[in-house]
């Protein structure tokens, strides 16, 4: 597979790409982004999965920061299919960036500047079949990211420097706390469930309203598994039945560590069935078996 980069229509290898200095992204971090998993369809082609609702949060994220897209969803989804066939990728991921523009350095920006769009392809591993991954290792982090949480902005340096504090204990992902509740993680939405109730903090100020959130509420409304949105507090998620984060590209993973400690042995039997569900959903929107759903 070739990774290739689509910048504002024009297709080319992702490794003989050029990028302009003075774009407002590298700058200012002026801008906003996506991540779209693709999955392998029955025609042996690459299929994004939820596309359109990734296009339309891209658009929100946008809208939130005064950018304005400037092609319809439905044209960049085009362009993104024709370059995961022309690339070959079937299994993978695109990562799509919307920039205010280029423009001299300047806090402010010109009225008239032309907002800049990428996408890329890029393969991913197959995610592991459900129950038999390890638990994902969290540990806590203040949250001190801004109050705009629901714009996926490309300015991720408070999430970069909580997911390396992780790592640097020997943890997968960081969970940002405000006040001994729980908001989300530095690059995952997080779930807990109590007596039966799964448990998500409320999208806005500092959570993403995540897709694949959003794909596991509606098959937990479907399977009525009752549902309540409130921040969880501390508590909740480590004394809590079940404990899960989510995202684009790793889908569910269930949660074995919390600061250091063992908060379960094995991924709950809600965290396996609402998996199993959106696996389900995977399979018929892309309208085959995947190679990652084992
Ligand atoms: N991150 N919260 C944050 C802060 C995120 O960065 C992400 C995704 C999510 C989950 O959103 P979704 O289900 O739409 O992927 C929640 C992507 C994958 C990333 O930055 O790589």
């Amino acid at each position: 597979m070739t990774e290739l980069i689509w910048v504002n229509g024009k297709v080319s290898k992702l490794s003989e790409a050029a990028a302009n200095y003075e774009d407002r992204g590298h700058q200012f971090a002026d801008g906003v982004y996506e991540v779209v998993r693709v999955y392998k369809g029955r025609s042996g082609g690459g299929v994004p999965f939820t596309l359109t609702e990734h296009l339309e949060r891209l658009e929100r994220s946008a809208e939130g920061i005064k950018i304005s897209l400037p092609w319809r969803v439905d044209e960049v989804a085009d362009e993104v299919r024709k370059v995961v066939d022309q690339s070959g990728m079937t299994d993978g991921m695109i990562y799509m960036q919307l920039s205010r523009g280029v423009s001299p350095r300047n806090h402010i920006y010109p009225k008239n500047i032309r907002a800049s769009l990428y996408f890329f392809t890029r393969e991913l591993p197959p995610v592991p079949a459900i129950g038999t991954a390890e638990g994902a290792k969290l540990v806590t982090v203040e949250d001190e990211r801004w109050k705009r949480c629901w714009v996926k902005a490309i300015a991720l340096l408070p999430n970069v420097l909580a997911k390396n504090a992780a790592a640097d204990q020997g943890a997968d992902e960081a969970v940002f706390t405000e006040n001994g509740t729980v908001t989300e993680c530095s690059a995952s939405n997080l779930f807990t469930v109590g007596r039966g109730v799964v448990i998500t903090a409320p999208v806005g100020q500092k959570v993403l309203p995540g897709i694949t959130r959003q794909v596991l509420l509606d098959i937990a409304g479907e399977q009525g598994i009752p549902v309540i949105e409130r921040n969880p507090t501390e508590y909740d998620c480590r004394c809590g039945e079940e404990l899960f984060i989510t995202s684009t590209t790793r889908e569910l993973s269930w949660v074995s560590h919390w600061n250091g400690v063992q908060v379960h042995d094995r991924p709950g039997e809600i965290t396996m069935r609402l998996h199993r569900a959106y696996q389900e959903r995977v399979r018929r929107e892309v309208g085959a078996m995947s190679t990652t759903l084992v």
